[in-house]
């Protein structure tokens, strides 16, 4: 099978081994190309008053430095978001300034020489601090049902509790880049490392002053997104072309890896802060929660962020009468952004600490709690606080799954044997599952267009809004084309995003790139596919409905196999006939609505469902410890490729770890970001990667929404299973709650405490 279901490789999978595929910085320069660096502010906090760039101006090489003031359009790169800092400066790292020079270093070196001169003010740098001072980029988002605060008085017991969570630095292995060509008129060709290249478009034209109409923006492919090249890509993308409009050249900003982590936004860290009222058996009755991110200095995305947060608290689990409340505090530290998952783990994290908590003060183990609270339980409801049906019997299945698969019963009697008998060394077992909503929050977002041309030899082009970052979109989007003409994939070409061939496009986000781009191919295949059936059935002389397109060929029913035409035979002759063989297809979710004052709605199509069992080992003297297995069951529904999927599983998995377990970013007293390359900041290696990793795609669960050949997005909701192996880790060191991420320190610290 060569459509949707084949489990092919990524498209460039070869190349990307071989280091063939070409990444932005690979495209070759033209002819006085320039290069651009940043010059980024040392203080979390203050007031500009100038910067002293005389000497850098006058370095070799150097061509311009630009600011604020050099701006010809706005110099806001969304809602009172300055692209450089204007007066004010909100954090360290911001950008004042960029040097525009013959060459990179040359251009590194003249924005080091630059001295900003700042009265310093005091920063904010802590979410305590903020909410004492109520300050908002988000004001709190409420979603409310029943009457928590009566039924947490009412339940026979209460626990209060407390706990955070950290940050995360995408590290994408190509750090954000954006290669500026201006042209006549106004003109100007972006190349950007983007997932969302209609954004970059806009920002382009608002900083130049211009329209979008003269600005194209391209991207063949990222070297990892993951959220960080959603909003952030725009900024970078309108410094490049802003020095390439005011020097008339062509000018590539492709930030250090240091400026990359200090200047642009993260995860967002979480305070979560909780009451809850349950019963003897661990049913929680009433839960009221606060949800507080740090958003940074500038609002960003951090509404939808909060929106996810909020909407995925209670996870897989139900509780009748619930507040959550969401939001955003100012800090003085860059903006956080999105990142795989959006909120969404941050916010699962709240119920597994509620019901872990619950569970050592009932005495049960947790997986049973969870089990009790799951939507579709037993005295349980079915519908999420915010009014939408969930599918409780794919939660119940895939854990049912995931345990049986991981033997878990079994294994719990031989870790408590290992662990009564070795001296130091404790073994733990965690489990986590998920209901993940797919949509974007934000309506208009949930669109997408795809522009498709066959060539009167057969061969087919394909276009469309979404981006590659490595998620293999285009893999998938171009079987869906396959399925439609009945076509081998090599007859497809893939081709780079482009804002000139789909405009008004949504980001690459939300994990809905083959939900959305797949239909969108799909329709605009369909159109085309319509067109040269009329043909064919006019040369068969049967009717329309009697043209199938298999095996790169197409067929005339029931006359058998002689009356035949190529494929490409076909579209010569409707070239011949002069019947169009290009078209476009549009796509917008249905079915979908949310109300944000009353936090009610419909907001996902449809959930995804997950469960994971890991097993962990911690060294008690050091706190070092390491992932020994896992087993994860993830519904994809019909999946368009099993291959791609698995793929996304592991990635998302590995990578929720690194969260949870070791990478921790470090700003010192004066807000300053320490953590600002891999020596200091430790993400996953391949070691980390658990050495029995069982991944399976849930069987025979096609999507039960009307999903594209009923597939299911896979992108994010992985990320949460890896909360499985924090709670691994609770189990180990015998703790009910964890500050996340779950370093060796904090272990340590943990165990101290533990034993008083
Ligand atoms: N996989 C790879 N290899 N690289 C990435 O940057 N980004 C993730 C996920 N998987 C990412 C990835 C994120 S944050 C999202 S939202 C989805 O891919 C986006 O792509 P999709 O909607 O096509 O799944
Ligand atoms: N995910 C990612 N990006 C977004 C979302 C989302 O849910 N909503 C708006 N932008
Ligand atoms: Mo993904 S965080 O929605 O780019």
């Amino acid at each position: 099978m060569k459509g949707a279901g084949a489990a092919l490789r990524h498209d460039s999978a070869l190349k990307h081994t071989t280091g063939e595929a070409r990444f932005l910085d690979d495209t070759a320069e033209a002819a006085g190309t320039l290069h651009a660096a940043l010059v980024l502010s040392p203080i979390a906090h203050g007031r500009l008053l100038a910067l002293e760039d005389a000497a850098a101006r006058a370095m070799p090489g150097v061509v311009a430095v630009l600011g604020a003031r050099d701006v010809p359009g706005q110099n806001d790169i969304a809602v009172n978001e300055p692209l450089f800092a204007d007066g004010l400066v909100e954090f360290a790292g911001q950008p004042l300034a960029v040097v525009v020079a013959t060459t990179r270093d040359d251009a590194l070196r003249a924005a080091a020489a630059i001295r900003a001169e700042i009265t310093p003010r005091e920063p904010v740098l802590s979410i305590e601090r903020a909410l004492e001072l109520g300050q908002n980029v988000v004001a709190p988002q409420v979603m409310t049902r029943g009457d928590a605060a009566r039924a947490i008085a009412a339940a026979p017991r209460r626990m209060e509790a407390e706990f955070r969570a950290g940050g995360q630095e995408h590290f994408y292995l190509e750090g954000q880049v954006a290669l500026a060509t201006p042209g006549e008129d106004g003109e100007m060709l972006v190349l950007s490392s983007t997932q969302h290249p209609s954004e970059v478009q806009h920002v382009v034209a608002k900083v130049l002053g211009g329209a979008c109409h003269r600005v194209t923006v391209t991207c063949r492919r990222m070297g990892g997104g993951f959220g960080g090249k959603e909003s952030n890509a725009s900024w970078v993308a309108a410094v490049a072309a802003l020095a390439a409009s005011a020097t008339g050249r062509p000018v590539k900003l492709r930030l250090t890896r240091r400026a990359d982590m200090l200047a642009t936004g993260k995860r967002h860290p979480f305070l979560y802060r909780w009451t809850a009222g349950f019963d003897a058996q661990g049913r929680v009755l009433g839960l009221e929660a606060l949800l507080a991110a740090d958003g940074g200095w500038s609002v960003d995305m951090s509404p939808g962020v909060v929106f996810r947060a909020v909407t995925h608290a209670l996870n897989c689990c139900d509780v009748a009468d619930v507040t959550i409340t969401g939001c955003a505090v100012k800090t003085n530290t860059v903006s956080h952004t999105a990142f795989r998952g959006f909120g969404g783990p941050q916010g699962a994290l709240l119920m597994e600490d509620v019901v872990h908590r619950v569970a050592a003060a009932c005495g049960l183990p947790p997986e049973e709690v969870r089990a009790r609270n799951f939507l579709g339980a037993p005295g349980k409801g079915e519908e999420t606080p915010y009014g939408q049906k969930v599918e409780g019997d794919l939660i119940a299945r895939v854990w049912a799954e995931a345990r049986q698969d991981s033997d878990w019963d079994r294994r719990r009697g031989e870790i408590a044997a290992f662990n009564a008998t070795h001296p130091t060394l404790r073994r733990g077992l965690g489990s986590m599952v998920l209901a993940f909503g797919i949509s974007f929050g934000v309506m208009h977002l949930n669109q997408a267009g795809a522009l498709v041309h066959v060539y009167a030899d057969g061969s087919i082009r394909l276009n469309h809004g979404g981006t590659e970052m490595g998620q293999g979109l285009f893999v998938k989007v171009a079987q869906v084309v396959c399925d439609v003409f009945g076509t081998d994939l090599d007859r497809i070409a893939i081709t780079a995003t482009s804002t000139a061939e789909v405009p008004n496009t949504a980001p690459t986000a939300a994990s809905t790139g083959s939900d959305l781009n797949g239909w969108a191919a799909h329709n605009a295949a369909e159109t085309i596919k319509g067109r040269m059936a009329e043909v064919a059935a006019t040369r068969f002389g049967i009717p329309v409905e009697q043209v199938i397109f298999a095996d790169n060929k197409v067929w005339a029913e029931r006359i058998g196999g002689n009356v035949v035409l190529e494929f490409s035979e076909l579209a010569k002759l409707c070239f011949l006939e002069r019947v169009s063989l290009s078209s476009t297809g549009f796509y917008r979710t249905p079915d979908i609505h949310w109300d944000r004052a009353t936090m009610r709605g419909n907001p996902f199509f449809y959930f995804s469902y997950g469960a994971a069992v890991s097993e962990v080992i911690v060294d008690t003297l050091t706190g070092e410890h390491r992932c020994l297995r896992t087993d994860i069951v993830q519904d994809c529904g019909r999946s368009l490729n099993p291959a791609i999927d698995r793929g996304q599983i592991e990635g998302a998995f590995v990578q929720g770890m690194g969260w949870l377990t070791c990478e921790e970013l470090w700003w010192d007293t004066q807000g300053r970001l320490r953590t600002v390359g891999p020596s200091t900041y430790k993400i996953p290696g391949s070691r980390d990667v658990p050495p029995i990793f069982n991944v399976r795609l849930l069987e025979g669960a096609p999507a039960r929404s009307e999903t594209i050949f009923r597939s299911k997005a896979v992108g994010e909701p992985p990320v949460l299973l890896a909360i499985s192996v924090a709670n691994a880790l609770k189990d180990a060191i015998g703790v009910e709650t964890l500050d996340l991420p779950a370093t060796p320190e904090r272990l340590l610290m943990a165990l101290a405490r533990r034993e008083g």
